[in-house]
């Protein structure tokens, strides 16, 4: 097992299936123009080839599904199907619920327990204008018929200055009385905000602001949360939970666990660094050959996380997916 200085080795796998998105949003493409799938983006039988060596060669335990939007990709089922006899304790999928509806067959088959949907907002003119795609009836309908057949669904949302902050109320009591557990997302340095600081801290609302206006219409306990998790988790009695990620004002780096593969190829050893390592070639030769190649860009990408906290990244989300 590879194993850093900080005792952080790698167990959750993410992996981003396509790069294209149904959606635009304004904090992931800041020209707003829709993504397309990359040209070189690996098959399905490949990076189920990936995560079979990657549960070898590093230990991963978990598998989360990503984009892009992994939903509008045509290799879901087959890569689903492969990935889903792997023994894996956990396999989940984040998605932004567009097509939620109509892909649920195909999750509960792979037998999918647990879903993220993103969702920024319920007002159904600023949805358009932040995700710039979709619409928000289908994504609320999807979440419905997802937990009706049984899956727990976690709802992200990314609190911005100016855009949604409005939202965070009817969004957190919706959730509450659906059983959804809502999850806060600090806004991250990410890709064009990496860049240009202004616009990053125009947007971004911190932990205790939100626990302020929270605490305004509801009593709430912090509970507990796994040691590696991401999510500072919160109980609001005889209602629900909710969480916050709250990358910039208590970073989770120390604990980190992830790694990311891309649709591409490419191993991602932490969201805060622009390097990343080809894997592409390796997932097509066998076993024998293919691990020990790994391991040595293993022990580079664990070698890339960030000592305590996250100081951004070029790497933008549309591509690696959170
Ligand atoms: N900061 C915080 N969250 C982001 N997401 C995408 N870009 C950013 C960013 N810059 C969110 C999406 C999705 C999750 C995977 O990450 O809304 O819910």
């Amino acid at each position: 097992m590879i194993v850093d200085r900080q005792g952080r080795r790698f167990r959750n796998l993410r992996v981003s299936l396509t790069a294209a998105c149904n959606y635009a949003c304004t904090y992931c493409v800041p020209d707003g123009k829709r993504l397309v799938a990359a040209q070189d983006e690996l098959s399905a039988e490949a990076m189920a080839r990936g995560v079979a060596y990657l549960i070898e060669a590093a230990g991963i335990e978990r598998l989360r599904i990503t984009g892009g939007e992994p939903l509008v990709s045509p290799k879901l089922e087959t890569f689903l199907a492969s990935v889903s006899t792997l023994g894996l304790d956990d396999i989940s999928l984040t998605t932004n619920g567009q097509l939620l509806s109509r892909k649920l067959p195909v999750l509960q088959a792979a037998g999918i327990r647990r879903l993220n949907v993103s969702l920024d907002t319920m007002d159904a003119e600023a949805f358009r204008g932040i995700a710039r795609g979709g619409d928000l009836r289908s994504v609320l309908m999807g979440m419905e018929q997802a937990s009706q057949a049984g899956m727990k669904i976690k709802v992200n949302m990314v609190p911005l200055r100016g855009q949604n902050l409005d939202q965070v109320m009817p969004l957190l009591d919706y959730c509450l009385e659906r059983g959804y557990e809502l999850r806060f997302i600090e806004l991250m340095r990410m890709g064009h905000l990496a860049r240009d600081s202004n616009s990053f801290l125009q947007q971004f609302v911190s932990l205790d602001e939100l626990l302020r206006l929270i605490g305004d219409h509801h009593e709430y306990l912090q509970a507990d949360a796994p040691v590696d998790a991401t999510a500072l988790r919160y109980r609001i009695p005889g209602k629900g939970f909710f969480g916050v990620i709250a990358n910039e004002s208590v970073p989770f780096c120390r604990t980190c666990s992830r790694l990311r593969l891309s649709s591409t190829g490419w191993l991602h050893g932490c969201l805060s660094s622009s390097n990343r390592h080809y894997v592409g070639d390796l997932l097509d030769k066998p076993r024998h050959q293919a691990l020990p190649a790994l391991q040595g860009l293993l022990v580079k990408a664990l070698g890339d996380k960030q000592a305590v906290a996250f100081s951004g990244g070029a790497t933008v989300m549309k591509i690696i997916g959170g």
